[in-house]
């Protein structure tokens, strides 16, 4: 149950939303951070502390790319497929992956360490190609800077060559 695991956690997030039903992105990351996706059981107790109905919770869920409804591997990697990292190599890069992985977008690998998807803008739209990795931006992608990182993943859990964490915003004050 999140509300016995992060009392204080969801205590906090609700004092920063004024309007309730606000904070369904941050208690949904809190879902994925416990279970590495976010489970149905997670949807109904997000849905009862937020006075939502489960459904409504499953539309933000299935909206964004960043929830996952099963489990994954422990490196998600995602790969930018909107226009501008179309025309600088998107394609180049999920093919370079899929020699070294030996795996397609929305498949996992047989050890459970990666799985890729591919998504849309990453609003990273001018160092293209790139991909997001977890928490983690890769961007200005090269065959050798993904060998690289691959390396890095496998060997330290994560790579110097990351170029800064996805962000969630914070809610407007006032
Ligand atoms: S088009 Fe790839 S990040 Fe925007």
């Amino acid at each position: 149950m999140l509300k016995e695991t992060y009392k204080a956690e969801i205590d906090d997030i609700l004092s920063r939303y004024p309007i309730r039903r606000s904070a369904v992105l941050p208690l949904l990351y809190l879902a994925q951070k416990e279970e590495g996706y976010v489970s149905e059981a997670a949807m109904k107790e997000i849905a009862g502390i937020l006075r939502l109905t489960p459904p409504q919770v499953y539309e933000v869920v299935t909206f964004y790319t960043m929830f996952q409804l099963k489990p994954i591997a422990a490196f998600h990697i995602q790969v930018c497929k909107s226009l501008m990292c179309a025309l600088v190599g998107s394609d180049t890069l999920l093919r370079w992956l899929k020699i070294r992985l030996g795996i397609g977008p929305g498949e996992t690998t047989a050890d459970k360490r990666f799985t890729i998807s591919t998504v849309e803008c990453l609003a990273s739209c001018g160092t293209g190609p790139m991909m997001q990795v977890n928490d983690d931006y890769y961007e200005g992608l090269t065959e050798s800077k993904l060998d690289r990182i691959l390396a890095d993943l496998k060997r330290d859990g994560t790579s110097p060559l990351k170029s800064g964490p996805f962000m969630l915003p914070e809610p407007m004050k006032g």
